[in-house]
């Protein structure tokens, strides 16, 4: 898993002709007062919904300090420590919330794809451009894509403050953020994603598809419709958890790692299969299903294997699907163009992409004039 990312990082880097550093520093924040239509019977900030009794302020998760006895703690990196001391944690207060995003419950089977994107604050940029590409809500071959992002809280004090204002202020124009008061680390993408599903069975349970995926991959989302209304049961009913499979890995140990997992967060050397958390596809069956396994399963901070642990103990397998490319695509020579649109027009998803090419290759997939030869296409 982590040669793959790493060949990855590797690929992007050296084609990186807009290097767009993501970075807190970065954010321009003089740029971001646009012209919002601020429609105030919109705004789901900080309101109890009066649909459900949904408790927004649960009171804060205490550490548990017991935590601290196991073997080797004071030998372990913070984050690890942090996540030892907080993994019993299950809810956290939301901060914005959608309440009607699938029209309330019976409705939600009118959504037949809904994109669910893990975004942390600072990533504006990255969700300014999914919204005016391949997350944009609409209307594709007669079903509905509806787009959510998921998010945290990022660093302290004011800056805290500001990203919660820019989020805020996201949700007055497009309405389509989720957020939960943690702090927004790799070790918590975990708990986001169970905090997601427990949205999910609540507000949008009918949903057909998930896509649970990154913001900073392409997703052909018109080709997911397509192959999504091709399957024989295609009502959302059925299992169904596709994507790029992993398997036969387990723990990584070194503790320089970013997916580093210590013997005292997890024992066993081995992962159950499971797809790259890049992106993938499961129906709101499935989504449901790992829901209700989360509830008896110890979180594992690394997200897409607890995905594939929760599979596991209902006994549902995940899937491998070749049109998704968690690890970016292969071009054969290096004379060919990387970006060449006849790559991208046939797969489902290619991890990752900056802002700005992934903004030009939706507009270049999408032109009526493209013309492809057949030899491309295979890829
Ligand atoms: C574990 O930690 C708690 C709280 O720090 C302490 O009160 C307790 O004695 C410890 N238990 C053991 C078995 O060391
Ligand atoms: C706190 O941590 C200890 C040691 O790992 C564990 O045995 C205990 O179950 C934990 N308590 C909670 C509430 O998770
Ligand atoms: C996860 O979020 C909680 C709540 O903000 C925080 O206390 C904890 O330190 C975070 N975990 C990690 C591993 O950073
Ligand atoms: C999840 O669990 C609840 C309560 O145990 C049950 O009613 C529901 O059918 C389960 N859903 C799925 C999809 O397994």
């Amino acid at each position: 898993m982590r040669k793959i990312r790493a060949r990855t990082l590797l690929l992007v880097g050296a084609l990186g002709l807009l290097v767009l550093h993501l970075c807190k520093d970065c954010i321009d924040h003089k740029n971001i007062h646009l012209n919002i239509d601020v429609k105030e019977e919109n705004i789901q900030v900080r309101q109890p919904s009066t649909k459900n009794s949904y408790v927004y302020s649960w009171p804060k998760c205490q550490r548990n300090t017991s935590a601290a006895n196991v073997t080797g703690f004071s030998s372990l990196p913070g984050d690890i420590k942090n996540f030892l001391y907080y993994r019993h944690c299950r809810h956290f207060p939301m901060l914005l919330d959608l309440p009607d995003k699938c029209g309330g419950v019976d409705k939600s089977a009118e959504v037949f794809l809904l994109l669910v994107i893990k975004s942390s604050p600072v990533n504006y940029d990255r969700r300014e451009v999914l919204r005016k590409t391949w997350a944009k809500e609409r209307l594709h071959n007669g079903v509905w894509i509806r787009r959510i992002f998921i998010s945290g809280t990022m660093d302290t004090g004011f800056e805290k403050e500001r990203l919660n204002k820019l989020l805020e202020l996201e949700q007055r124009e497009y309405n389509d953020i989720l957020q939960w008061d943690f702090d927004e680390r790799f070790y918590n993408l975990t708990m986001k994603q169970i905090l997601f599903l427990e949205w999910m069975e609540r507000n949008c349970p009918n949903a057909r598809f998930l896509l649970n995926g990154d913001d900073d991959v392409f997703a052909n989302t018109n080709n997911m419709v397509v192959y999504l209304q091709s399957l024989k049961d295609n009502d959302g009913g059925k299992h169904l958890f596709t994507g790029h499979l992993i398997y036969n890995v387990g723990p990584i140990r070194m503790s320089g790692s970013k997916y580093f997992i210590p013997v005292q967060v997890q024992e066993s050397d081995s992962y159950p299969p499971y797809c790259s958390g890049g992106g993938f596809l499961l129906s709101g069956y499935t989504a449901l299903v790992i829901y209700n396994m989360s509830q008896s399963i110890t979180i594992l901070p690394i997200d897409d294997v607890y995905m594939g642990m929760c599979l596991a103990k209902a006994g549902l397998s995940p899937s491998s699907h070749m049109g998704v490319k968690a690890t970016g695509l292969h071009i054969p020579s290096s004379t060919l163009d990387v970006y060449d649109p006849c790559y991208y027009k046939e797969v489902l998803l290619v991890h990752r992409f900056l802002p700005a090419h992934l903004y030009l290759m939706w507009h270049r997939i999408n032109d009526p004039n493209l013309k492809c030869g057949p030899s491309k296409k295979k890829l």
